[in-house]
């Protein structure tokens, strides 16, 4: 691993700044991609902002997930947060990797997740059937954050009256996988990240004394008969999947919902076909991405576009710019579910070996969430402000959002 970043980058590539890239991502990168296929970044190498390149390169060999490369260029050097680098999936590669992601792999899978939706289905509904008709409604706390909080509980056998708390800290965690954070927010970021292993290890320690039938007490007892994995390395894994699964999802709900109601047409054909909620769910995927970015390493020189982007550098592969790149959709910047030009497999999933593991779940989760909103609240209103999902790298932040369920 190198530790020789670039902070700029070659003086021939244009460089906008942090400040403009989260005030205005898609304006930037719709500016740029027009002419070019990567731009410089203030702090992380290189931008990758074509979707085909996107493809390729999140998969090549030569070019590897980052590992603690992010971490120190953001001023991450110890504590709770280094390990959530050095220790996790998400930032390991190869061997390492696959044995971290592995024991997660059965239970996450497409037809295991399946069998779930009947449950989410029930749940989304429950939620709403809490809105009393007239009443305005908190949408982040009151459904788009409690569903995929729920769910993962659920899976990996959370108990639910620790909702409240794990989400919150995971809100706050979750900022060290962003760049919204400036050095004196670190100790809070810590904190929150700190708070979330203490939680994860005393769950733990409570199924190692005494074993329940749920993922947890299974994936405790299979990895000690492993011994492959170091105790922080498991607690480590359970918290990526705490994480991976309550806020990247929590955005998602809230975009598509308020994407369709800020286009009543659109919203009013999915009430009246379900069959539509599966491409409303992949648009809004699309247009509005949770995840804005992955990060990437450059093992060996990689020529783009007749640039050589060298050996020892970060490179950001910009999901949200691939996603409305005009060479794969027509009309990128309309939000349309009846395109047919959608990629079999969704960009925002990333790809290669660190391809979302919770993807089905997520998929489940937004389609049958939608589906319980179209049938029970037809006639649901957004209230104020339209929401947003804010900035341009790793996982996006939320604005509030508020509706009315109007009888
Ligand atoms: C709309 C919702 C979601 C989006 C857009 C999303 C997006 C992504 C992306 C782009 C990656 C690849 C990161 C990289 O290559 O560097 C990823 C990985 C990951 N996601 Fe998700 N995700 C979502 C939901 C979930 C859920 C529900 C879970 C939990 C079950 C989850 C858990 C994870 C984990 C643990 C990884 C790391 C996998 C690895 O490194 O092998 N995600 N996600």
């Amino acid at each position: 691993m190198s530790d020789t970043l670039v902070t700029t980058s070659p003086a021939e590539i244009p460089t906008p700044t942090i400040a403009e890239l989260e005030a205005d991502p898609h304006g930037v990168f719709r500016r740029y991609r027009a002419t070019m296929s990567v731009i410089g970044h203030e702090g992380l190498g290189f931008l990758v902002l074509r979707a085909g390149d996107i493809d390729r390169l999140i998969r090549d060999p030569r070019v590897r997930q980052i590992e603690t490369e992010f971490a120190l260029a953001r001023g991450i050097t110890g504590g709770t947060l280094l390990e959530f680098f050095t220790e996790g999936m998400l930032t390991s590669n190869g061997a390492v990797h696959r044995r971290r992601r592995s024991p997660f792999s059965r239970s996450f899978a497409a037809r295991v997740i399946a069998e779930l939706r009947p449950v989410l289905r029930r749940n989304a509904e429950e939620l709403i059937d809490r809105w009393r008709p007239g009443e305005e409604i908190d949408f982040i706390e009151g459904f788009a954050g409690l569903l995929p909080a729920q769910a993962i509980a659920g899976l990996l056998g959370l108990p639910p009256q620790d909702i409240p708390r794990f989400t919150q800290l995971v809100y706050g965690a979750t900022r060290a996988l962003s760049l919204s954070y400036a050095p004196e927010d670190l100790p809070d970021i810590e904190a929150d990240m700190r708070s979330l292993k203490a939680y994860v290890e005393g769950l733990l320690a409570e199924r190692r004394a005494a074993p329940q039938n749920d993922f947890l007490s299974a994936y405790l007892c299979d990895a000690d008969q492993k011994g492959e994995m170091s105790a922080l390395e498991i607690v480590i894994q359970v918290m990526q999947m705490i994480i991976g699964g309550t806020d990247t999802t929590r955005g998602a709900m809230a975009a598509q919902v308020s994407l369709l109601l800020q286009r009543r047409h659109q919203w009013d054909m999915v009430c009246r076909d379900l069959a539509l909620v599966p491409a409303a769910v992949t648009e809004a995927l699309r247009y509005e991405p949770s995840v804005a970015s992955v990060g990437r390493f450059l093992q060996e020189d990689v020529e783009l576009d007749g640039l050589t982007l060298p050996a020892g550098q970060m490179v950001t592969l910009a999901l949200i710019s691939g996603l409305r790149d005009e060479r794969v959709y027509h009309m990128p910047d309309v939000f349309d579910i009846r395109r047919t030009e959608q990629p079999r497999l969704h960009p925002v999933f990333g790809g290669g070996p660190h391809r979302c593991i919770g993807e089905a779940l997520a998929r489940a989760e937004l389609e049958e969430g939608l589906a319980a909103l179209a049938t029970r609240v037809p006639e649901l209103e957004p209230v104020g402000e339209p929401f947003r999902l804010l900035g341009h790298f790793g996982i996006r932040r939320v604005s509030p959002m508020r509706v009315r369920r109007a009888r």
